[in-house]
Protein backbone atom coordinates (compact mmCIF):
# COMPACT_ATOMS: atom_id res chain seq x y z
CA UNK A 1 0.00 0.00 0.00
CA UNK A 2 1.69 3.24 -0.87
CA UNK A 3 1.67 6.23 1.67
CA UNK A 4 -0.76 8.73 1.71
CA UNK A 5 -0.67 11.73 -0.82
CA UNK A 6 -0.50 14.99 1.17
CA UNK A 7 -1.58 18.10 -0.03
CA UNK A 8 -1.33 21.24 1.19
CA UNK A 9 -4.56 24.04 0.83
CA UNK A 10 -3.04 28.18 0.84
CA UNK A 11 -5.55 30.34 0.42
CA UNK A 12 -6.21 33.90 1.05
CA UNK A 13 -10.31 34.31 1.87
CA UNK A 14 -13.40 33.19 2.76
CA UNK A 15 -12.26 29.37 2.01
CA UNK A 16 -15.30 28.25 0.33
CA UNK A 17 -13.41 25.85 -2.61
CA UNK A 18 -11.45 24.63 0.05
CA UNK A 19 -14.13 23.64 2.25
CA UNK A 20 -15.55 21.89 -1.05
CA UNK A 21 -12.21 20.48 -1.04
CA UNK A 22 -11.84 19.01 2.09
CA UNK A 23 -15.46 17.53 2.41
CA UNK A 24 -15.14 16.16 -1.15
CA UNK A 25 -11.74 14.42 -0.16
CA UNK A 26 -12.50 13.01 3.16
CA UNK A 27 -14.11 9.83 2.12
CA UNK A 28 -10.31 9.36 0.37
CA UNK A 29 -7.82 8.13 2.77
CA UNK A 30 -5.00 7.94 0.05
CA UNK A 31 -5.21 11.70 -0.28
CA UNK A 32 -4.64 13.70 2.49
CA UNK A 33 -4.72 17.55 3.77
CA UNK A 34 -1.66 17.65 5.57
CA UNK A 35 -2.06 21.62 5.88
CA UNK A 36 -4.08 24.99 5.20
CA UNK A 37 -2.12 28.24 5.02
CA UNK A 38 -2.77 32.02 4.36
CA UNK A 39 -1.24 34.91 3.76
CA UNK A 40 -4.15 37.04 5.81
CA UNK A 41 -4.25 36.20 9.45
CA UNK A 42 -7.56 36.71 9.45
CA UNK A 43 -8.83 34.49 6.84
CA UNK A 44 -11.76 32.57 7.07
CA UNK A 45 -10.48 29.86 5.63
CA UNK A 46 -8.41 29.28 8.39
CA UNK A 47 -10.84 28.79 10.92
CA UNK A 48 -12.47 26.24 8.63
CA UNK A 49 -9.05 24.80 8.52
CA UNK A 50 -9.64 24.73 12.29
CA UNK A 51 -13.10 23.56 12.66
CA UNK A 52 -11.75 20.67 10.32
CA UNK A 53 -8.84 19.59 12.71
CA UNK A 54 -6.24 20.39 9.87
CA UNK A 55 -2.87 22.00 10.79
CA UNK A 56 -2.97 25.47 9.75
CA UNK A 57 -1.22 28.37 9.83
CA UNK A 58 -0.09 31.99 8.85
CA UNK A 59 2.39 33.63 6.83
CA UNK A 60 3.00 37.14 5.34
CA UNK A 61 3.01 37.76 1.88
CA UNK A 62 6.70 38.61 2.55
CA UNK A 63 7.64 35.80 4.17
CA UNK A 64 5.92 33.67 0.93
CA UNK A 65 8.87 35.89 -0.84
CA UNK A 66 11.62 34.42 0.99
CA UNK A 67 13.12 30.89 0.29
CA UNK A 68 12.65 30.39 4.42
CA UNK A 69 9.06 29.99 3.41
CA UNK A 70 9.79 26.30 2.55
CA UNK A 71 11.11 25.63 6.34
CA UNK A 72 7.41 26.50 7.32
CA UNK A 73 6.01 23.58 4.90
CA UNK A 74 8.60 21.25 5.63
CA UNK A 75 7.37 19.56 8.32
CA UNK A 76 4.11 18.91 6.72
CA UNK A 77 5.77 16.80 3.76
CA UNK A 78 3.35 18.26 0.99
CA UNK A 79 3.23 16.80 -2.00
CA UNK A 80 1.36 18.37 -3.98
CA UNK A 81 -0.05 22.35 -3.03
CA UNK A 82 -3.36 23.42 -4.43
CA UNK A 83 -3.70 27.17 -4.52
CA UNK A 84 -8.16 27.96 -3.92
CA UNK A 85 -8.34 31.66 -3.68
CA UNK A 86 -4.97 32.43 -3.19
CA UNK A 87 -4.26 35.90 -4.02
CA UNK A 88 -0.41 36.17 -3.97
CA UNK A 89 2.17 35.33 -6.38
CA UNK A 90 3.88 32.05 -6.17
CA UNK A 91 7.65 32.81 -6.00
CA UNK A 92 9.94 30.85 -8.27
CA UNK A 93 11.60 28.75 -5.36
CA UNK A 94 7.93 27.45 -4.15
CA UNK A 95 7.84 26.72 -8.40
CA UNK A 96 11.09 24.69 -8.42
CA UNK A 97 10.27 23.05 -5.16
CA UNK A 98 6.74 21.58 -5.98
CA UNK A 99 7.38 21.10 -10.00
CA UNK A 100 4.30 20.29 -11.60
CA UNK A 101 2.81 19.73 -8.68
CA UNK A 102 0.97 23.36 -7.90
CA UNK A 103 -2.32 23.51 -9.07
CA UNK A 104 -4.91 26.81 -9.39
CA UNK A 105 -8.21 28.26 -9.95
CA UNK A 106 -8.88 30.84 -11.74
CA UNK A 107 -12.65 32.20 -12.09
CA UNK A 108 -12.25 32.96 -15.99
CA UNK A 109 -11.92 31.12 -19.03
CA UNK A 110 -8.49 31.52 -19.60
CA UNK A 111 -6.28 32.82 -21.53
CA UNK A 112 -8.78 35.27 -21.27
CA UNK A 113 -9.24 37.93 -18.30
CA UNK A 114 -6.20 36.15 -16.49
CA UNK A 115 -2.82 37.66 -15.61
CA UNK A 116 -1.97 40.30 -12.73
CA UNK A 117 -4.67 42.26 -10.97
CA UNK A 118 -7.27 39.69 -12.44
CA UNK A 119 -8.72 38.18 -9.40
CA UNK A 120 -11.86 37.57 -7.64
CA UNK A 121 -14.68 40.56 -8.40
CA UNK A 122 -12.11 42.66 -10.93
CA UNK A 123 -12.29 39.46 -13.11
CA UNK A 124 -15.97 39.32 -13.08
CA UNK A 125 -16.33 42.80 -13.55
CA UNK A 126 -14.17 42.69 -16.57
CA UNK A 127 -15.61 40.10 -18.11
CA UNK A 128 -19.13 41.81 -17.69
CA UNK A 129 -17.59 45.45 -19.03
CA UNK A 130 -16.63 43.17 -21.99
CA UNK A 131 -20.23 41.99 -22.72
CA UNK A 132 -18.58 38.17 -23.25
CA UNK A 133 -21.58 35.79 -23.56
CA UNK A 134 -19.91 33.24 -21.54
CA UNK A 135 -17.65 32.93 -18.88
CA UNK A 136 -16.58 30.09 -16.59
CA UNK A 137 -13.67 28.56 -14.28
CA UNK A 138 -10.11 26.97 -15.38
CA UNK A 139 -8.17 24.74 -13.45
CA UNK A 140 -4.25 24.93 -14.51
CA UNK A 141 -0.58 24.21 -13.08
CA UNK A 142 1.27 26.58 -11.47
CA UNK A 143 4.28 28.09 -13.69
CA UNK A 144 6.54 31.62 -13.42
CA UNK A 145 4.29 33.00 -15.83
CA UNK A 146 0.68 34.40 -14.12
CA UNK A 147 -2.37 31.94 -14.94
CA UNK A 148 0.11 30.50 -17.99
CA UNK A 149 0.67 26.80 -16.83
CA UNK A 150 -0.93 24.00 -18.48
CA UNK A 151 -4.67 24.05 -18.47
CA UNK A 152 -6.00 20.94 -16.66
CA UNK A 153 -10.27 21.43 -16.63
CA UNK A 154 -12.57 23.99 -17.84
CA UNK A 155 -16.30 24.96 -17.26
CA UNK A 156 -18.38 27.30 -19.03
CA UNK A 157 -21.73 28.88 -18.51
CA UNK A 158 -23.61 31.41 -20.37
CA UNK A 159 -24.30 35.57 -19.40
CA UNK A 160 -27.76 36.23 -19.63
CA UNK A 161 -28.41 39.99 -20.57
CA UNK A 162 -29.90 40.31 -17.02
CA UNK A 163 -26.45 39.40 -15.46
CA UNK A 164 -24.26 41.47 -13.30
CA UNK A 165 -20.72 40.87 -11.91
CA UNK A 166 -22.52 39.72 -8.96
CA UNK A 167 -24.60 37.12 -10.54
CA UNK A 168 -21.78 35.97 -12.82
CA UNK A 169 -19.58 35.79 -9.91
CA UNK A 170 -21.67 33.33 -7.92
CA UNK A 171 -22.99 30.94 -11.40
CA UNK A 172 -18.60 30.38 -11.69
CA UNK A 173 -18.04 29.97 -7.66
CA UNK A 174 -20.87 26.79 -8.15
CA UNK A 175 -18.66 25.58 -10.98
CA UNK A 176 -15.85 25.94 -8.97
CA UNK A 177 -17.55 24.51 -5.91
CA UNK A 178 -18.31 21.48 -7.98
CA UNK A 179 -15.41 20.67 -10.02
CA UNK A 180 -12.20 21.85 -8.83
CA UNK A 181 -12.53 18.88 -5.45
CA UNK A 182 -13.41 16.57 -8.54
CA UNK A 183 -10.41 17.64 -10.93
CA UNK A 184 -7.79 17.44 -7.88
CA UNK A 185 -8.79 13.93 -7.11
CA UNK A 186 -8.65 12.99 -10.94
CA UNK A 187 -5.74 14.56 -10.52
CA UNK A 188 -3.83 13.09 -8.23
CA UNK A 189 -5.30 9.55 -9.30
CA UNK A 190 -3.25 10.05 -12.39
CA UNK A 191 -0.03 10.89 -10.62
CA UNK A 192 -0.61 7.83 -8.69
CA UNK A 193 -0.73 5.18 -11.42
CA UNK A 194 1.84 2.75 -11.75
C1 LIG B 1 -12.53 31.96 -6.28
O1 LIG B 1 -13.52 32.44 -7.15
C2 LIG B 1 -11.25 31.74 -7.05
O2 LIG B 1 -11.42 31.32 -8.37
C3 LIG B 1 -10.65 33.11 -7.02
O3 LIG B 1 -10.89 33.58 -5.72
C4 LIG B 1 -12.12 33.03 -5.26
C5 LIG B 1 -11.91 32.47 -3.87
O4 LIG B 1 -13.10 32.09 -3.27
N1 LIG B 1 -9.24 33.07 -7.36
C6 LIG B 1 -8.63 34.01 -8.07
O5 LIG B 1 -9.18 35.02 -8.44
C7 LIG B 1 -7.15 33.72 -8.36
N2 LIG B 1 -6.67 34.59 -9.40
P1 LIG B 1 -13.10 31.20 -1.97
O6 LIG B 1 -12.11 31.82 -0.99
O7 LIG B 1 -14.50 31.30 -1.43
O8 LIG B 1 -12.72 29.80 -2.35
Amino acid sequence: MKPPFKIGILASGSGSNAEQIITFLKPFEQIQIAFIASNRSKAKVLERAENHGIPHFHFSTKNLAEENILDRFEPYQADAVILAGFLAKIPAHLIQKFDNKIVNIHPALLPKFGGKGMYGHHVHEAVFNAKETTSGMTIHLVNEEYDKGAILFQAKTNIEPKDNPTSIASKVLALEHFHYPRVIKTWIDKLREP
